[in-house]
């Protein structure tokens, strides 16, 4: 065993890292605590007047008087750009960086406030130009470059409403949410990098997007590195984001919006095939980000030097890559690349550079951080690091330990934030420096937030396992399905009433109070920290001509946390062959992206069925984890799954 193979397992006996001594001292959230337990109302609106700029001050707060639709400080008003941007300059901070931007070929380009902000006013006015007026919705696929931050916060200036597509998903998929949104603009990009290879990302979008009614125009902006080729724009429609921005007035006054006006559409997996458009409004949401991005970190605007790993296409990005940071007036690092290009050391290299001082990933980053071998952050000087965070996915106390001692030095406190797309800001996690943390626990609520956990039966359970539930309603909570009300009802607050939001994971409590979150309870697959649902990959998988059948369930994985195996039937008399596999993880790239591919495709003859036709997952996913098989009398042909449990067990052995 290496030495730190021996402080691994040593450690995996301590149950329990107090914060260290330095930051008690520096700041206690005590009093946060206590004002959110006596009147949590009050604190919210005490924190809303404190951290955010209003153009016209609220006098209501919370307005619960039609559950599940509330709304928060909804007679004020304010413009969400102008609390990232103009306030900070308007108080001379312009020249501070807000995004140390990294190219994947390591280019550098460092961005002022006031640089932002300049760039803002003219998109801002440049999309006005176009036609976007207040509410109209605004498509954003680009990767991660520091025009994706002045694209959101354009939107913002003038009221329209975001809606974000991960670069990594397909164009088809951009297709569905532009098409269902409604998008009147989308803001793209010419191509697009990964690991030194080029996507050429606008020629894609056209071909999937082109006859779309209700898009009128196309901006795209010239992305880094090398330009070959033409880039096809059709006149009218499409134009350069730089032209855009040269022709525009310099000068957008942030426009006063009511507190609970939109402000972006995310979408999400859920249990069905149709992605759910997540809705958030602006001051409630950027209250969440603001606040928890300050308090759970520990952030020092003035000192710190902040990096969040994640993408812009996801919630972590939305709240804590652009609004949260930049309402704080925060420093931070934005990377385009992969962790493992130019080389895996990469990521360690930009912090020993920049000296990143609070650093936020995924569990999944850390394990393949692990599996690489300790010699890549071995090379570099991270002693800069104060506090790390974890987002995503539970993470195993051997991950945690790893991160704390081979990245964290053993001085850094980890913040294991548990939270969602729907939450808009993190609801649990320790506060970094304050929170005695256990490996693997998310701890404790935030200040503010009402977790609970619930049995089958409704009833609330104290200490064990139960089902993961928000008693109150918090600011930063969506405000419903976009365009689907019913929808939202239906998926958050039926099961136990329009009061209760049901999150959709199960957790345990133990006898401290702390929260272990377990994992989804419904047909959500958590691969790497992304949301899948297994309806939707299913969907695509039936949509290729040789598949009858599909059925998709998780296996657990040590470094993704769960991959995703899909048990087919083919139609006719087609075989399941290498051939056939490889086009069916092409065709799922293709359809959804490539995350959404399967790990193992097992094909089945036949699926199991109920008598009344109905797959039952739960078998598969019993199958799949290698666990004993479940009850299957109720199948309409038990031998179905001897053969399929076979065919699993063959796969396996295979593989090893
Ligand atoms: C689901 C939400 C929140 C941003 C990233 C994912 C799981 C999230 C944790 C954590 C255990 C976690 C849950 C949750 N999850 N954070 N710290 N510990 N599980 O956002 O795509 O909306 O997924 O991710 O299952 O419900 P999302």
């Amino acid at each position: 065993m290496t030495d730190l193979e021996v402080a691994l397992e040593d450690m995996l006996a301590v149950e329990r890292f107090d914060p260290p001594a330095e930051f008690t001292r520096r700041r206690s959230v005590e009093a946060d605590l206590a004002a959110a337990n006596a009147d949590s109302e009050q604190f919210w609106a005490d924190a809303a007047r404190d951290l955010l700029t209003w153009e016209k001050p609220f006098t209501q707060v919370l307005d619960d008087s039609n559950p599940p639709f509330y709304t928060w400080f909804a007679d004020g008003e304010l413009n969400l750009s102008a609390n990232c941007l103009d306030r900070h300059v308007a108080a001379g901070r312009g020249d501070r960086v807000a995004f140390h931007w990294r190219g994947e070929e390591g280019e550098r380009r460092d961005v002022s406030y006031a640089q932002l902000l300049a760039d803002t006013e003219r998109l801002a006015n440049g999309l006005r130009g176009l036609g976007v007026v207040a509410g109209d919705v605004v498509g954003i696929f680009l990767p991660m470059i520091p025009e994706v931050a002045a694209a959101m916060l354009a939107c913002a200036r003038i009221g329209a409403v975001h809606n974000v597509v991960f670069g990594g998903f397909a164009p088809s998929a951009v297709r569905e949410r532009m098409e269902v949104s409604e998008a009147k603009v989308l803001i793209t990009v010419d191509g697009a990098r990964r690991k030194g290879r080029r996507a050429e990302v606008k020629a894609a979008v056209d071909a999937e997007l082109g006859d779309l009614p209700a898009l009128a125009h196309i901006v795209v902006v010239r992305g880094p590195g090398e330009h070959p080729g033409e880039v096809p724009m059709t006149p009218g429609r499409d134009i350069w984001y730089d032209e855009l921005l040269a022709a525009a007035d310099p000068h957008c006054p942030a426009v006063s919006l009511p507190a609970e006006h939109p402000l972006f559409i995310l979408y999400s997996s859920g249990s069905t095939a149709k992605p759910k458009g997540i809705l958030h409004t602006t001051a409630g949401y950027l209250l969440g980000a603001t606040y928890t991005h300050r308090m759970v970190f520990d952030l020092d605007a003035d000192t710190d030097v902040y990096w969040c790993s994640a993408d812009v296409g996801w919630i972590t990005g939305h709240s804590y890559i652009v609004y949260g940071p930049l309402s704080n007036g925060a420093t931070s690092v934005m990377y385009e690349g992969a962790p493992d290009y130019p080389d895996r050391d990469i990521w360690w290299q930009l912090i020993e550079e920049y000296k990143v001082t609070v650093f936020y990933t995924a569990p999944t980053a850390i394990r393949t951080c692990i599996k690489w071998g300790p010699e890549y952050p071995g090379r570099h000087d991270l002693s800069s690091l104060r506090v790390l965070g974890t987002v995503g996915e539970p993470i195993n106390p051997k991950a945690w330990l790893w991160y704390h001692l081979v990245i964290g030095g053993g001085r850094c406190p980890i913040v294991d934030t548990w939270w969602q797309t729907e939450t808009g800001s993190v609801l649990i996690s320790p506060l970094a420096g304050v929170t005695t943390t256990k490996p693997g626990s998310a701890t404790r609520a935030l200040p503010g937030i009402s977790p609970a956990l619930l049995g089958e039966d409704g009833a609330p359970v104290t200490e064990g396992t139960g089902i993961l539930v928000i008693t109150r309603p918090w600011p930063s909570m969506l405000r419903t399905l976009y365009k689907d009300d019913k929808r939202f009802v239906e998926t958050y607050f039926s099961r136990f009433g329009p009061t209760t939001y049901v999150v959709g994971d199960a957790a345990r409590l133990d006898a401290d109070g702390y929260f272990w979150i377990i994992g989804r309870i419904d047909d959500v697959i958590n691969v790497s920290g992304h949301r899948l649902s297994t309806a939707e990959v299913e969907s695509a998988i039936v949509a290729h001509e040789a598949v009858a059948e599909a059925a998709v369930v998780a296996e657990p994985d040590e470094q993704t946390g769960q991959a995703i195996v899909a048990f087919v039937t083919l139609a006719g008399d087609r075989v399941g062959d290498a051939s056939v596999e490889a086009e069916l993880r092409d065709h799922v790239a293709r359809r959804i992206g490539k995350l959404a591919r399967p790990r193992r495709i097992i094909w089945a003859d036949d699926l199991p069925k109920t008598r009344s036709g109905k797959i039952m997952r739960r078998l598969l996913r019993d199958v799949a984890a290698g666990r004993e098989l479940g009850d299957v009398t109720t199948l309409r042909d038990p031998a179905v799954m001897a053969v399929i449990a076979d065919r699993v067990r063959g796969a396996r052995d295979d593989e090893e």
